[in-house]
C-alpha cells in the first residue's frame, strides 16, 4: 500500500517553507507515489483537522512562493486554545493521525516546533522534522531554511542606511530580528559594514559604543551605523534577567516561583523599548542625532533567496527518503554539502547561540567593528 505523508509548517514564517513543502512532497510522490497531506496552520491543524491534499498540481509553482501555502501558526499540542479553555490535545492529535492512515508526519519549524515533535514522537508518532527559522538558531544543524533570505534582506537595509547616515551625520540604529540569538545582526552586521553590532550573547556597556562612535568623530568620519538584535542586553539587564532566571530555577514554594516569573515578565516588558532608549542614550553620550529603524517582519516575507530554495530542496528531500527507510523520531540536518539525521530530542530544548569566539566574531572585530563589550 502507498504511504501518507502529512505535512504540517509551525512557528513564526520564513521564506524557503513552500520550497521545503514541495521538495519533500515531490521527492515522496516520485519515488514512491506517496499520498501528501497538508494539515493547515501548524499543529492546530492536526487537532482540529484542517487538510489539505498536496497533490502534483498543489506543490507545483510553489517553489519561489514566500510564507508557506500551509499557513502556521505557534500552538502547541499540549496548550491549544479550544472555544476559550486551554486544552492538552496530543491524545487528539494522536488519534487524528490514526484515522487518517498516516505513516509519517513531516513538521517544519524552528525552537518551538521541535519541542512540540518531541512530543508527538514520545507519543509514538513517526515524526520527521526540518529546520527552520530566520534567526538560524535550531541546534545541530549548520543552517536553517529562511536564514539566507532574512540575511540578504537585513544585509540590503544596513547597506541603504550608510547613505542616509552619511548624509545627515546621524548614528542609524537598525533593529534586526532575534531575540535570543544574534546569527542575524551578525551576519547582517558584517556583510552590510555596520559599525557596531549588539546581540544577545555579548551583552554592551553604552559607554563603550558611545566611546567606539566618537573615535569615529575623531578620525573625521561623523555618521555611524548600529545593529542590533531585538534580544541584545546592556550589561546591567543581563544580569537582572540572569539574577531573576536563578531565583526562577533555584524557587522552592510556588509563591517564589510565581514572583520570579512575574519579575521575568516585567523585564521582558520593559525591555520591548531598548532600541528606541538605546538610541537617546547615544545622542546625550555622543551629541550625534541617532534614528531607528526597526526591520521587523520585512525579514520573513517574500521571495526565498536561491540559497534557502537549495537548502529547503536538500532537506525535503532528504526527509522524504528517510521515511521511505523507516527512520523516525529526526531533524534533517544540514552539514557542509551534505545532511545528516540527527535525534529531535537532541534538538529540542537547545538553542544554537553565537559562541562568543565565533570566527565571525573574530572576523568583525578584525574589521573593527565594536561590539559595546
Ligand atoms: O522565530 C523567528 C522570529 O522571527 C524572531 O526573530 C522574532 O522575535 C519572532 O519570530 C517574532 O515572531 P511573531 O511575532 O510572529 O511571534
Amino acid at each position: 500500500m502507498n504511504k501518507r505523508i502529512g505535512i504540517i509548517t509551525a512557528g513564526g514564517d520564513a521564506p524557503g517553507l513552500n520550497a521545503a513543502i514541495r521538495a519533500v512532497g515531490k521527492a515522496a510522490l516520485g519515488s514512491y507515489g506517496a499520498e501528501i497531506i497538508g494539515f493547515r496552520d501548524g499543529f492546530r491543524g492536526l487537532a482540529e483537522d484542517l487538510r489539505m491534499r498536496l497533490d502534483k498540481r498543489a506543490l507545483s509553482g510553489i517553489l519561489t512562493v514566500g510564507g508557506t501555502v500551509l499557513g502556521t501558526g505557534r500552538d502547541k499540542p499540549h496548550r491549544m486554545e479550544i472555544d476559550g479553555q486551554m486544552c492538552d490535545m496530543t491524545s487528539v492529535i494522536v488519534r487524528n493521525y490514526q484515522k487518517f492512515g498516516l505513516d509519517a508526519l513531516v513538521c517544519i519549524g524552528g525552537g518551538g516546533t521541535h519541542k512540540n515533535a518531541l512530543r508527538l514522537v514520545e507519543a509514538g508518532l513517526n515524526v520527521i522534522t526540518l529546520p527552520k527559522t530566520i534567526d538560524n538558531d535550531v541546534a545541530l544543524t549548520d543552517a536553517t531554511i529562511g536564514f539566507d533570505t532574512a540575511l540578504g534582506i537585513a544585509t540590503e537595509a544596513v547597506d541603504r542606511l550608510h547613505s542616509t547616515a552619511h548624509s545627515h551625520h546621524r548614528i542609524i540604529i537598525a533593529e534586526i530580528m532575534g531575540h535570543r540569538a544574534g546569527w542575524l545582526t551578525l551576519g547582517a552586521g558584517i556583510a552590510g559594514g555596520a559599525d557596531v553590532v549588539l546581540i544577545p550573547e555579548i551583552p554592551y556597556d553604552v559607554n563603550h559604543i558611545a566611546a567606539a562612535i566618537r573615535r569615529r568623530s575623531r578620525h573625521g568620519t561623523n555618521f555611524s551605523i548600529v545593529a542590533v538584535a531585538e534580544g541584545a542586553l546592556s550589561k546591567e539587564d543581563s544580569a537582572a534577567f540572569a539574577a531573576a532566571a536563578k531565583r526562577k530555577l533555584n524557587a522552592k514554594t510556588k509563591t517564589e516561583k510565581q514572583r520570579a516569573k512575574t519579575e521575568l515578565a516585567v523585564l521582558t516588558a520593559n525591555h520591548s523599548g531598548n532600541t528606541l532608549r538605546l538610541a537617546r542614550q547615544l545622542e546625550e553620550l555622543t551629541r550625534l542625532e541617532a534614528r531607528v529603524t526597526i526591520l521587523g517582519y520585512v525579514q520573513r516575507g517574500g521571495t526565498p533567496s536561491a540559497g534557502d530554495r537549495l537548502l529547503a530542496t536538500r532537506l525535503g528531500t532528504m526527509a522524504a527518503e528517510l521515511i521511505h527507510d523507516k527512520v523516525f523520531g529526526v531533524m534533517v540536518a544540514a552539514r557542509g554539502d551534505g545532511v545528516k539525521p540527527v535525534p529531535i530530542a537532541d534538538v529540542a530544548g537547545n538553542l544554537k547561540t553565537v559562541p562568543p569566539d565565533h570566527a565571525w566574531i573574530q572576523s568583525a572585530k578584525r574589521v573593527g567593528t565594536s561590539f559595546g563589550d
